[in-house]
């Protein structure tokens, strides 16, 4: 049955993007600026805490305060205009981690933010390619127009080709570093013109009958106005007009100029996503019968799981985006793994600094609930009939260590730590089937999760650990070419067992794989792996 009425306004009122960028490019500045325009935040400062300001919403934990980095992913929620909008923080470190591809499950849009001086970046190349894996649509924000950077027409040259994805420019710039002056918004036919020494509030809005109307030629000086209009005829001559459906498909991304530092230029990206920014759409199942966010059968999946973001209550919680229907507080929900019955309580939503009870939510939203357990990444839950949502992709581990623990006497702790963490998703463990969780190899990504690890194990489970680092770089998932697991491999071979029994291969080197791929022809060696749930 599909909700009608309130319900149904509800959920057709939500937006869930996250914004994917570089380390540096301005992601927390430019999340504190949405949320100063969403009316969480009422002066600037309060999200930031890179440099002394107050602590990053984000930063729960005691190592991220230490390096003043974005390790874990949150939400935070606030209304602007008539809708509700779900942000998603992707953590910000230079380090590869698991955590932002899995955020990038959980949204319908994304916004990539790019550095005018630095244009199209690694990190950023690596998270668009998910984005586009799922086909979502991109709005693209160029940032730092305050500072000298590459030409604006070279920046949209360099995404089109770098990412192979059209893009429309929606603002022009006027000017750029030293003699940025403001920009040309194409859609609603308007020179804004901005002062560097005011907040970038305080515009200066001039109608036009397009670009070279001569009402702003002398606001700024002549040189500014012949560039900004003849980089302006370039594009107008060849571009069509922007095409929504194109957009939603992901085929074409539209571009804001801005600066998020001086607060200009976000706003109209604000305006512009909240009347293009797609809703919950319907959601595909295991079964490939996709789900109607307004089907009343509440839905949703676990994305991410954190441990002891309350240090008080050393609580864990997993955060669920909600696929349809509306969820309340303490109601009990079907869970696709352990098929039992178990109850959502203590739901929490994220808004700005604060972590507020939720009584209610709808498809769309993301809540946080209390879990003893129950949950690992990608679980489905569901009110009524069960549902499995397509899986969340784990991506193969490139570091490996094992872990001794100081006091021999806590080893079984240990490995019951172990567990946790990998359920929660933020290491996975491989498993000699011979010897069990007795001595398991541990496989990250990223430098920083080993990092974060024994910080954790410290911090959290009281355990003094070392780790020692193993040879291996490449996990593969061997494959018989009807995706079947294959436990039995020709050379040899030692095959390991993931936390979910299925067989894993790890190597030296690629070397390695070529010659496992040889002696095995008829076997795929995958580098990723779905979860079976
Ligand atoms: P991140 O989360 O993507 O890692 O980036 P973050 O917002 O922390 O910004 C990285 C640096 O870039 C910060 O400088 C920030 O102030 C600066 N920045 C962000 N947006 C703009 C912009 O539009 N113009 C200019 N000029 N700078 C910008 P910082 O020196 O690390 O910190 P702070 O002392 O400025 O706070």
């Amino acid at each position: 049955m599909l909700l009608t009425g309130a319900p149904a306004q509800e959920i057709q009122r939500r937006r869930t993007f996250a914004i994917i960028s570089h380390p540096d490019a301005g992601k927390t500045t430019l999340t504190e600026k949405l949320l100063y325009h969403g009316g969480v935040i009422h002066e600037t400062g309060e999200v930031k805490g890179k440099s002394g300001t107050k602590a990053v919403t984000s930063d729960w934990m005691e190592l991220e305060r230490q390096k003043g980095i974005s390790i874990t992913s949150s939400v935070m929620t606030f209304d602007y205009q008539k809708l509700r909008v779900n942000l998603l923080d992707t953590p910000g470190h230079k380090d590869f981690s698991e955590d932002p591809y899995r955020v990038l499950m959980a949204v319908e849009s994304a916004c990539m933010l790019i550095d005018v001086a630095k244009g199209v970046e690694e990190r950023t190349k690596k998270l668009y390619d998910v984005c586009r894996y799922r086909s979502i649509p991109i709005f693209t924000f160029i940032n730092k127009l305050d500072r000298e950077g590459k030409a604006p027409l070279d920046l949209i040259d360099e995404v089109e080709t770098t990412l192979k994805m059209s893009c429309y420019p929606v603002t022009w710039p006027i000017g750029i570093g030293q003699r940025f002056r403001g920009i040309y918004n194409r859609m609603s036919k308007e020179i804004i013109l901005y002062d560097q020494r005011r907040d970038g509030d305080e515009v200066t809005v001039i109608p036009v009958n397009g670009y070279r109307d001569e009402k702003w030629k002398s606001l700024v000086s002549e040189e500014i106005y012949e560039q900004t209009c003849e980089e302006l005829d370039l594009i107008e001559g060849v571009l069509p007009p922007f095409d929504p459906e194109k957009f939603l498909k992901g085929e074409i991304s539209p571009v804001t100029f801005g600066s998020a530092k001086q607060n200009f230029g976000v706003d109209i990206f604000l305006r512009f996503f909240c009347q293009f920014a797609p809703g919950p759409q319907p959601r595909n199942t295991q079964s490939q019968v996709p789900v109607d966010p307004l089907d009343s059968n509440f839905t949703g999946f676990v994305f991410k799981i954190q441990a002891n973001m309350d240090r008080r209550h050393r609580d864990r919680i997993a955060f669920i985006r909600i696929c349809s229907g509306r969820f309340e507080r303490g109601m009990k929900v079907k869970h696709s793994r352990h098929n039992k019955e178990i109850r959502l309580s203590y739901s929490n939503q994220f808004i700005a600094n604060e972590k507020a009870t939720v009584d209610e939510a709808y498809a769309g939203d993301i809540v946080g609930v209390a879990d003893t357990g129950n949950f690992a990444i990608g679980d489905s839950v569901a009110s009524d009939k069960l549902v499995r949502f397509e899986d969340i992709p784990k991506f193969a581990p490139e570091l490996f260590s094992r872990m001794s623990v100081t006091d021999a006497m806590k080893r079984r702790k240990m490995q019951e730590a172990l567990v946790h963490l990998s359920e929660e998703g933020a290491i996975q463990l491989f498993i000699d089937p011979l010897v069990g969780m007795q001595d398991p190899i541990i496989g990250v990504v990223g430098e920083l999760q080993f990092e974060v690890l024994v910080h954790r194990m410290q911090d959290e489970y009281n355990l003094d650990v070392k780790l020692n680092r193993l040879p291996f770089s490449v996990a593969r998932w061997p494959r018989s070419q009807e995706g079947k697991a294959v436990s039995e491999l020709k050379g040899s071979f030692q095959v390991y067992r993931d936390l979910i029994d299925q067989p894993v291969i790890l190597l030296n080197q690629e070397w390695d794989l070529n010659w496992a791929k040889k002696e095995n022809p008829e076997v795929e060696f995958a580098t990723s792996i779905s979860r079976a749930r």
